[in-house]
């Protein structure tokens, strides 16, 4: 296996050549950088299932690799075999996480471009597979950061911003979404104090935001989830910046669980709650948080993974839903790459996607 700092490591690459996808296997950090290689269609759906390649856009750009791969090893006579196959293979790798939008947005970007060159040569449509799957990978980092162009311009410098989860550089291709205005002020000299949560149950907050905020020498500090509000309350924080995984038309957004618990302590502590969303996880398909489909797991990351032994009565029942959906009355506003979107959200959303039209 290769080794590398996750710092000059990708989180989500390609080998084009080999045809297979190389993803820093996140279960592993920060104790561990271990690049992985896959080209299964079961390595993929386990990387993605088990969270060694996480957070909507990393996900979304992994499916869109991971398609790739396993449409260049399809072996069929004619398109319309060729279509059967691959249309099996992405309702497989869809059914690896529900709640982020990213997964679908990218295999279906994926299965337009397969229809739209179905006349065309296998090695041609191949090709234009490739080039589309390197498109999403390479747009996501220049939406993370008009994401950070955005986010930086509702904040000033010395700030203490809030985050939950990791929506940052390992979530994403480079600056992650929530993390972009925290890396691009610490370009900037901002000086920002950063508050990560840890996330239980899995731990993204403690094992990533932290680690990879550390390592860029943002200024750090760790907390367990129920200490927000006590920071909040010292005065500590004047914004909270998070991802998401899905927004619904109306702006109830699906993130991380405890993100909701965060957003009612802000709207407590007056401090404003700014959800980072590039346009692909904005689903207005959907009218409210309600029908978002929201991930449980298993009642083990609970219970006993992180500990050294078990630390719940065997046979209790136990809850363990992956994401929450915030209401949108508790976000101060949006951030997408094409400017910030305030409420009345489906109406300031159609207005973000007609700059994102007019701009394509
Ligand atoms: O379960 P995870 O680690 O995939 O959850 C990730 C999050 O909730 C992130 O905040 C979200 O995907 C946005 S990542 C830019």
């Amino acid at each position: 296996m290769d080794k590398e700092n996750h710092l000059t490591a990708e989180t989500v690459d390609i080998d084009l050549t080999a045809k297979e996808l190389i993803i820093i296997d996140q279960t592993r950090l920060p104790g561990e950088t271990r690049l992985i290689r896959l080209k299964t269609a079961q390595e993929i759906w386990e990387a993605i299932y088990l969270l060694k390649v996480r957070g909507a856009p990393a996900i979304g750009i992994a499916a869109a690799f991971g398609i790739y791969i396993l449409a260049a090893r399809i072996e069929a006579e004619d398109f319309e075999g060729f279509y059967q196959q691959f249309k099996e293979k992405k309702e497989y790798l869809n059914s690896s996480r529900p709640t982020a939008v990213n997964l679908s947005w990218a295999l279906n970007r994926m299965e337009q471009v397969c229809l739209t060159n179905r006349e065309k040569s296998r090695r041609e449509l191949l090709k234009a597979l490739e080039q589309e799957a390197l498109t999403i990978k390479e747009e996501d980092t220049q939406v993370c950061k008009r994401i950070g162009e955005y986010g930086l311009s509702l904040v000033k410098p010395g700030d203490g911003i809030l985050t939950h989860c990791n929506a940052g550089q390992l979530a994403a291709s480079k600056y992650g979404t929530a993390t972009a205005p925290i890396y691009l002020g610490q370009e900037r000299g901002y000086g920002f104090r950063v508050f990560a949560d840890e996330t239980r149950p899995l731990l993204q907050g403690a094992r990533l935001t932290a680690y990879e905020l550390h390592s860029a020498g943002v200024d750090v500090t760790l907390i367990c989830d129920n200490m927000s509000a006590m920071v909040m309350k010292n005065g500590w924080i004047n914004a909270v910046f998070v991802g998401c995984d899905r927004v619904a038309a109306n702006g109830d957004t699906a993130n991380k669980i405890g993100t909701s618990v965060v957003a009612a302590v802000a709207r407590q502590y007056g401090v404003p709650f700014y959800v980072c969303a590039p346009t692909s996880t904005i689903d207005m398909s959907l009218e409210s948080g309600i029908q978002i489909p929201i991930e449980e797991r298993k009642a083990e990351e609970v219970t006993e993974m992180w500990y050294k032994e078990r630390m719940a009565p065997e046979g209790v029942k136990v809850f363990n839903p992956a994401f929450d959906v915030t209401d949108n009355d508790l976000i101060t506003a949006v951030v997408t790459e094409y400017g910030v979107a305030r409420a009345p959200y489906r109406e300031a959303f159609e207005e973000i996607f007609r700059r994102k039209k007019l701009n394509s």
